[in-house]
Order: structure tokens, then sequence, then C-alpha cells
């Protein structure tokens, strides 16, 4: 269009009210972004025809905290030019080139034209968080319908989008195949629905074995809480929590928690945990394969993580993976009232890529 341009804009207090109040469902949450985050307007002739707010949530991943256009500009546009969609698009292109790797926003399930231009701007869905706006208070029905519910979107630079790890719905052959050797269960990202199997797992796990770190009924967690790491898993960029589903129960997990400050960003914690039922099938295997698939795409270089001495089950998974043994952490746990050393362990992420496992 002719006069019209894009620009960032260096003074949030220059923005449109309305149009702020627009983007964002939770008008009252502007103020908590909308000095932290950075702005982009699409302006002609001087009137503000578009604005988002990107918000850096860590090195790597960013976040868009607020997207609005005109409506009186979206009508009789072309498909594929909406003003939200060239904002996102420059976005995105900045993001690249800034090193972000992933870029999250959320929108109001009622939202339909917000989320078709993020879907048209290479976003896609990834979680939907039922009534989460009921949880905050917000009226969001109309005709008497309430529609509440908060839909996650993902937008990755083509290199991480391209082989990202399975999800639900979308198995080849070769997938189904897998899952039939793990006694039917599947491997793939968690989703927020998983919460509520996933505490419970975790707490079958505490009283299944003694090799987790809770004792059987010490864990506390509640499905709330679990919702909660689920979500800031999924917004981390540098974390994965993958499950093992099988018949729509989990039977196992791995979490690879990311370190949070710039010295550590590069490397992961990790926890497994799969039922006994379950174990013994090549499901941890095939778990740390799919994070170390992960791990290359997103610059991850180190793995880490701890074990009991007496779980030689798991430290042979471990070493034949290629992590190595790097201190020993005497009597470190009293497990069923004998001490238990622990070991760290270490691994290399560039020795993997270069070596392979092939198992
Ligand atoms: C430890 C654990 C993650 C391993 O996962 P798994 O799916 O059972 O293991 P896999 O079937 O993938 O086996 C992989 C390797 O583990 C080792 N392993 C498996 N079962 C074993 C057993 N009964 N004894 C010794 N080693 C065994 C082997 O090295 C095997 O290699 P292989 O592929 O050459 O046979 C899983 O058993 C588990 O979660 N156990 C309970 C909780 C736990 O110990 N968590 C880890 C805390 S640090």
């Amino acid at each position: 269009m002719p006069n019209e341009f894009i620009a960032r804009e260096p003074d949030a207090s220059a923005l449109p009210e309305e149009l702020l109040r627009a983007g964002d469902p939770l008008g009252w949450r502007i103020e908590t972004y909308l000095n932290e985050a950075e702005w982009w307007t699409l302006r002609q002739d001087g009137r503000c025809l578009a604005l988002l707010g990107c918000l850096r949530l860590g090195a790597e991943e960013a976040e868009v905290v607020n997207a609005a256009a005109d409506p009186s500009c979206d009508s009789g546009e072309a498909p594929g030019v909406s003003p939200l969609i060239r904002l996102l698009e420059e976005v995105r292109a900045e993001a690249e080139r800034s090193g972000i790797r992933r870029l999250t926003a959320y929108a109001g399930s009622w939202e339909l034209g917000r989320l078709n231009d993020y879907q048209r701007a290479g976003f896609r869905l990834i979680a939907v968080e039922p009534d989460y706006y009921a949880a905050t208070g917000l009226r969001t029905g109309s005709g008497g319908i309430p529609r509440r519910d908060r839909v996650m979107l993902e937008w990755l630079p083509p290199s991480a989008a391209d082989s990202s790890p399975s999800r639900s719905g979308s198995h080849s052959s070769a997938e189904a195949r897998e899952a039939e050797r793990f006694g039917g269960a599947e491997i793939r990202r968690v989703e927020l629905r998983d919460s509520r199997p996933l505490a419970a797992m975790k707490k079958r796990l505490d009283r299944e074995t003694t090799s987790m770190l809770y004792e059987s009924g010490e864990r506390r967690l509640t499905e709330g809480e679990q919702l909660e790491q689920v979500r800031a898993m999924l917004r981390s960029a540098n974390s994965l929590l993958l499950v093992a589903e099988s018949g729509g129960e989990v039977v196992g997990y791995l979490e690879a928690m990311g370190g949070k400050v710039r010295r550590n960003q590069h490397t992961v914690y990790i926890v497994i945990g799969i039922l006994e039922a379950y174990t013994g099938r090549g499901l941890g295997r095939r778990m740390f394969q799919e994070m170390f698939d992960w791990a290359a795409r997103r610059h991850v270089l180190r793995a880490e993580l701890t074990v009991q001495a007496p779980n030689q089950r798991a430290y042979r998974l471990y070493r034949s993976l290629g992590f190595q043994l790097e201190g020993i952490m005497r009597g470190a746990l009293i497990v069923e009232g004998e001490p238990v050393d622990l070991y760290q362990m270490g691994c290399d992420l560039r020795i993997i890529r270069q070596r392979g496992v092939d198992k």
C-alpha cells in the first residue's frame, strides 16, 4: 500500500491505547509488559493500522505479547496481506536475525481472525488451555455461549521446525511399528492435557521404585502445579518434555530442563522415569534418541543427570548412550535407611552427533 511503513516504536507510551486493548483480552496485563517489550507498528499516512509487541523470554526465545490491527483495515483486503501478517513476518525475520529459535504467541479461541493471521504468518497451534480466561475472570461469550479457551501458537525457524518430534495424530507406519515394539507406547512431546496423567504417573513411579528422588507418597504435586510445569517447559526454548503414552495413559517421561542463565543455557538436566511394566523394551533408549535429535536442532551442547549407584539398569543405559561418570556424591541420599551414593554423569552432545547413537 502506498505511504505505508513498518517501524520500531521506541516509545511505548506513543502506542494507541485502543489497539493495545484490542490486542490483549486481558487488558489489565498490558502494563506488566508495556515497557519491557519491543514494539513494531504499521502506519499509513501517520495513522497506526497495526501494532505488535514482542517480549524476549530468554536468549533464544521470545513471546508475541500483543498483536492487533485496526478492524477497519481488514475489509476488502486481499488474503495474505493483512497488516498483522505483515507485522508478524517482519518480527519473524528480525527474530531469526537475532538468534531467536522459538516465538510463541497466545490468542483467545474465539479470535478467529487473529488465529488465522498467525497461521498464515507461519505459526502453528501447539496447545489449548481450556477455560483459561474463565480462571482470569474474563467474560468472552457472546449470545450466551462462553468461549474461554486460550490457544498457544509457536513459530520455529525452518531448520528447527523441519523435524520436530512426532506429535499425536500424525504417525507414519514406521512410528506405528515402533509403538508396537514398545508395548503399544508412543513417544511424543508433552501437551497440556497430559498434566493430570503425568502427575499421577510420577506418584505411581514413586511407589514402584526407590530409584527416583521422592519416597512413596512424598511427592506433593497437584495437577495444577504439573500444568504450570508443563506450560513452563513448552515455553522454554532449551527445555523438552517427552511422554510415552499407551492406551491414553502416560507410562513414561523424559524431562530435559534447560539452563536458565546465559552461562549454562547450552546444558540440559535430564530426569527420566518409566513404569515398570514398560521397562526393558527400548523405550528409555528411544526417548534419549528423541532428546538428542531435539538438542542438535536447538544447539544444546551438554546433558547432565544423576543416578543412584545401585541403579545399574539406568547406569548401563546412560553409559551406552555416551554419558561419562563425572563424580560420586558419597552417601548423598538415604534410601530405605541406608546411605546411597549418587553418580553425577555428563554427556558432550557434540560427540554424540559426530558418532551417532545407532541402537
Ligand atoms: C532406567 C530406565 C529409564 C531405562 O529405560 P528402559 O526403557 O527400561 O531401558 P531400555 O529398554 O531402553 O534399555 C536400554 C538399556 O538399558 C539397559 N538395561 C535395560 N534393562 C536392563 C536390566 N534389567 N538390567 C541391566 N541393564 C538393563 C541395557 O543396557 C539396555 O541396553 P540394550 O538396548 O542393549 O538392551 C527405566 O527402566 C526406568 O525408568 N526405571 C525406573 C525409574 C528409574 O530408574 N529412573 C532413572 C532414574 S536416574
